[in-house]
């Protein structure tokens, strides 16, 4: 057992413009609250606070834009001035506390510094990643209904240029909420059209603004709505608080990750992720660290040495990404011989998350690095890691497959159908004990209900994770899969019943199913199954290739949607239950048993046989 975080005391770490007296409310779970009569801001803990303690000539954030050959670093002393002026320019078009502000942006430094202009007015950002379609960023305008919206022209990716603004564009005549005003940053690569009276010039905004100062907000004050893929197309907008953030990421870059103030730490993710968030923007701003924001892919530009390269330029000391991002770097250079033409002795440790990690991806980046290899467990939900091996702490053996255990502030636990806790190894539902510790989400975006449906009322008195799993007798976690229709492709978590609801939607088609099935490189990726209704006599080629198209459009090249099959029927219970799991299995060359509740067995022969043919490459 680790000794429980006292979360008063790691209190006493952060700046308060009013120090709580209350660690907890607890009166009214779930919905649970810390520090509840404190008052903060998160920018001020992020920069004013560093620069006021000697850091200001420190670089804070390091931005390294490998699709444009460009790179700029800030000191704290200057990101601190530009979020300072990009905050008075969202004061002067009327943003006040509590209202939200929409991002859209690439991986830019003014993407952080937007989120942080919005922390420093308690403007509550919400940040929506580049790789979704107009269709999902109206879906969030309509949910989150931002008073401005800051994008940028364009979007640059190794094989094309995304143009955002048009994107943008559309979702806002999409949407039935409208914000007042866009904010646009001009990129050479693509410059775009301004709509007079509604878009701003980034750069002419902020050359007239005047600096804002912080605005101090009390604890439980949002800090920020990230939306996540749920079960159903409406994804839930997770909502961070103030106060709690802070406290518990400064605590992890540490506690868990063994950084100290003034050291590298960098994030290969995207702002739009909840990694992003937590361990790009705030996490090591909140300690002191220097953060690195990377525009480029692992492989590819140009090649599979990037990594190595940007750890080598920037001497960093922990890299976090997801295990997609090394398989991709081992595919194309298994024996990391680009890894030769680089001095590495900086790196300590690389941490891995965001999907289960194979063993042979953590011990080829093990025997590679020559580092600590750490696979941690997280969610958008919780914004900082349940499960890991605390470097900072006590570091524990590695366990390829495990990702260590139980972080201290979370009580893990493995619950049976019936909520009863299960004795070490039996495999069931991961859930957490409640309370869930500071910086963990305090609700869904105008959905207490939800929230409490989704997430605490099959086991009362836990948190449901999503995840299943099991606990060894050593107290390793080992996460399996999810229980939900949540899948997981190089990292980014996707809803399939999103997917279905955009196949249904196709007129051809009168029933379908996307399922997960297992990619060596991404982990998973989606697959759909469409049944035509009676009568079409289309070529079954044209109604694939037009939902796959609709797929892209609505959810977006993110959701890496390209394999779809016409069969005649799917497999269902007696009762109507299309039969996910099994036609998985099958997807996954995996032995199955034919579900004793199955309708008609022999359509399980019909879907073996397409997805043989997919195996084949027809
Ligand atoms: N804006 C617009 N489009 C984007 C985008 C963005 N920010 N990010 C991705 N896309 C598009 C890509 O261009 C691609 O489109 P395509 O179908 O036209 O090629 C599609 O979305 C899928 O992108 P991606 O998931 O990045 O796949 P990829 O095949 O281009 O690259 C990897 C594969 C493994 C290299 C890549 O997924 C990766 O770097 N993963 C690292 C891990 C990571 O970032 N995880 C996040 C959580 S920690
Ligand atoms: P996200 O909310 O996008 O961070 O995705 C969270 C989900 O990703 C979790 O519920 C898991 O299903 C999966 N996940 C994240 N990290 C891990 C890990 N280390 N091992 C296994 N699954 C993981």
């Amino acid at each position: 057992m680790t000794t429980p975080v006292d979360w008063m005391r790691e209190a006493g770490n952060i700046h308060w413009f009013e120090p709580p007296t209350t660690l907890l409310d607890d009166s009214r779970p779930p919905f649970y609250r810390w520090y509840p009569d404190g008052v903060t801001n998160a920018c001020f803990n992020a920069l004013d606070l560093h620069v006021a303690n000697g850091r200001g000539d420190q670089p804070a954030l390091i931005v390294d834009s490998a699709v444009t050959g460009q790179g700029r670093t800030y000191s704290y002393s200057e990101l601190l001035e530009s979020v300072a002026r990009c905050a008075g320019v969202l004061a002067a078009q009327g943003v006040v506390t509590g209202d939200r502000v929409l991002i859209y942006m690439p991986m830019v430094a003014e993407a952080v510094i937007g989120m942080l202009a919005c922390a420093r007015l308690g403007a509550v950002h919400s940040v929506v990643f580049g790789g979704f379609a107009s269709h999902e960023l109206a879906v969030r305008i309509d949910d989150a209904t931002p008073k401005l919206i800051l994008t940028a022209s364009c979007g640059i990716e190794p094989s094309h240029i995304v143009a955002y603004k048009p994107l943008l564009d559309a979702a806002i005549e999409m949407a039935t909420h409208k914000p007042s005003a866009c904010m646009v940053l001009q990129r050479a690569e693509l410059e775009a059209e301004l709509l007079p009276g509604r878009d701003i010039d980034w750069n002419l905004a902020m050359s007239a603004a005047l600096e804002h100062d912080c605005v101090p907000v009390p604890s439980n004050h949002p800090l920020y709505i990230l939306y996540t893929s749920g079960t159903t197309g409406q994804p839930k907008g997770v909502v961070r608080d103030t106060a709690g953030s802070i406290v518990a990421l400064k605590w992890s870059m540490k506690s868990i990750y063994n950084v100290e103030p003034g050291e590298v730490f960098w994030a290969a993710s995207d702002v739009g992720w909840v990694v992003g968030h937590s361990y790009i923007v705030y996490g090591p701003l909140f300690s002191g660290n220097t953060t690195l924001l990377y525009e480029g892919k692992p492989v590819g530009t140009p090649d599979a040495g990037a990594y190595w390269r940007v750890i080598e330029q920037y001497q960093v000391s922990v890299l976090f990404t997801a295990p997609t991002a090394f398989r991709a770097i081992r595919k194309e250079d298994s024996n990391a011989s680009l890894m030769n033409n680089h001095d590495l002795g900086s790196l300590k440790a690389l941490f891995l998350a965001g999907e289960r990690c194979d063993p042979d991806t953590l011990d080829w980046a093990q025997k590679k690095l020559s580092v600590p290899v750490i696979d941690h467990w997280w969610q958008t939900e919780t914004g900082w890691p349940i499960c890991a091996n605390c470097l900072g702490i006590e570091p524990l053996p590695i366990v390829p497959g495990s990702p260590a255990r139980a972080v201290p502030g979370y009580d893990v636990v493995v619950l049976d159908e019936e909520g009863q806790v299960v004795s070490d190894d039996t495999i069931g539902a991961l859930a957490i004990r409640l309370p869930l510790p500071p910086g963990t989400f305090t609700t869904l975006w105008n959905a207490d209900e939800r929230y409490e449906k989704a997430y605490f009322s099959r086991f009362p008195g836990f948190y449901e994770t999503g995840d299943a799993g099991y606990i060894d007798d050593h107290g390793y976690v080992f996460v399996m899969a999810r229980t939900d229709d949540v899948i997981n492709v190089a990292g980014h978590r996707l809803s399939t019943g999103a997917m279905e609801e955009v196949l249904a939607a196709h007129p051809d088609v009168a029933e379908c199913a996307v399922i997960g099935v297992a990619d060596d490189m991404k982990g998973q990726l989606p697959l759909g199954l469409v049944v035509l209704s009676d009568g079409v006599t289309r070529a079954h080629s044209d109604v694939v290739a037009e939902v796959i198209a609709s797929v892209r459009e609505n959810i977006g090249p993110v959701a890496a949607f390209k394999q779809c099959y016409v069969v005649q029927r799917l497999p269902k219970t007696r009762s109507g239950k299309i039969l996910r799991a099994t036609m998985r299995s099958i997807a996954d060359s995996q032995s199955f048993q034919v579900p004793a509740t199955i309708d008609d067995p022999t359509i399980l022969d019909e879907i073996s046989a397409v997805i043989a043919g997919r195996h084949r490459g027809q």
